[in-house]
């Protein structure tokens, strides 16, 4: 085995092709066995499912290399779960969850040259996602569907890695009530697009979406969970059933209670209390964003910086950042059940 030769530490979080890609075909009601392809392409009729009413779900897990060399991906079962919830609520026939986690294992093994080196900064980014195949043209489910995984070497999601960022309170909405926000539905970023392009040509890294129903309530970026530190140096997790359970948020909180003797308060949080200081720190989570500090916010005009500034991660999120990333790479005692070895 040997690394591919490419500037690990230059990565930004974009698309390269590796060398094998799992797929798996729905049809007749059952899945085929599946297998590992070269082919990077995919064809399918004019009028799929999932070109036509966007019947398509994905995943994003990250695989690492340890300072001992290992390879290992963390918690791929609850990506699994997530995947299977997902699946349900667009009426797709869910992907089992022992296949999934040998899927991504044999995705892993099979582009171990291309899993970045330990200290890189970057990592192999998993994509597991489903679509509907064959073709619809009333409003309904497909019957065929085709589950598929790539990996592809990854760096920081927001340029500049851990320096914090500029968001803005967006004027667009994500998720409805009981809408699909809680669930990883291509449909939520499709609709999410016109916002972020909004943003940033404003200037701004990313959005903070509201609550739909009454605009008042923190919920979600585009692509990650917030978490605020208050003043006692406390985690405060925005709690909404329209924001995607994040698998990074969900294990943060674990961390920060058992890891870091912090409380961690799950409720809702409305911009008004975020807005007049009640927080001094403030991080987006997520399997690609990680830990990305927010510096400012940005709420139609008016601003708050936290007390961290624009320069570097507040304390307490640093502290968060390191052990989950300790964990991660294998530098810090992992709980039960969260690293799988490939
Ligand atoms: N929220 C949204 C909208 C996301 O796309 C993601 C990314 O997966 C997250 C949160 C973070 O979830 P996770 O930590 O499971 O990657
Ligand atoms: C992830 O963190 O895995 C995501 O899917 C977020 C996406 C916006 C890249």
């Amino acid at each position: 085995m040997s690394k591919k030769d490419i500037a690990w530490s230059d990565l930004g979080f974009g698309y390269i092709k590796t060398d094998k890609r799992y797929v798996s075909n729905f049809k007749d009601g059952k899945w085929d066995d599946g297998t590992l392809t070269d082919d990077d392409m995919i064809i399918m009729s004019e009028c799929a499912g999932v070109l036509q009413y966007a019947q398509t779900v994905f995943e994003g897990l990250k695989a690492y290399e340890t300072k001992d060399g290992k390879i290992v991906t963390f918690r791929p079962d609850l990506n699994a779960d997530r995947m299977i919830d997902s699946a349900k609520r667009l009426e797709m026939p869910p992907f089992p969850k022992g296949r999934f986690i040998d899927a991504v294992k044999q995705v892993v093994d099979a582009n171990r040259d291309y899993v970045p080196p330990y200290g890189s900064g970057a990592t192999l980014y998993i994509r597991p996602y489903m679509f509907g195949i064959n073709p619809v043209i009333g409003v309904k489910p497909a019957d065929d569907y085709q589950f598929r995984i790539f990996a592809t070497p990854v760096g920081p999601y927001f340029k500049g890695g851990a320096k914090p960022i500029t968001v803005k309170i967006s004027d667009f909405d994500r998720a409805a009530p009981k809408g699909t926000g809680n669930i990883k539905a291509g449909l939520n970023y499709a609709m999410s697009l016109h916002a972020i392009v909004t943003a940033h040509n404003e200037g701004f890294a990313e959005n903070i979406y509201l609550d739909s129903a009454t605009r008042t309530k923190i919920e979600e970026t585009g692509g990650a969970n917030i978490i605020f530190v208050d003043a006692d140096g406390n985690i405060v997790i925005p709690k909404s059933d329209s924001i995607l359970p994040s698998i990074t948020r969900r294990s943060l909180a674990i961390v920060a209670e058992k890891y870091l003797g912090l409380k961690v308060d799950q409720r809702e949080v409305t911009l008004s209390e975020v807005m007049s200081g009640q927080f001094k720190e403030c991080g987006l989570c997520g399997t690609a964003a990680v830990i990305s500090p927010v510096g400012r916010i940005n709420d139609h005009g008016k601003e708050f910086t936290f007390e961290a500034g624009m320069e570097s991660m507040g304390k307490v999120t640093q502290k968060l950042y390191d052990t989950l990333t300790g964990i991660q790479m294998g530098t810090i005692e992992a709980p039960e059940g969260w690293i799988y070895e490939i």
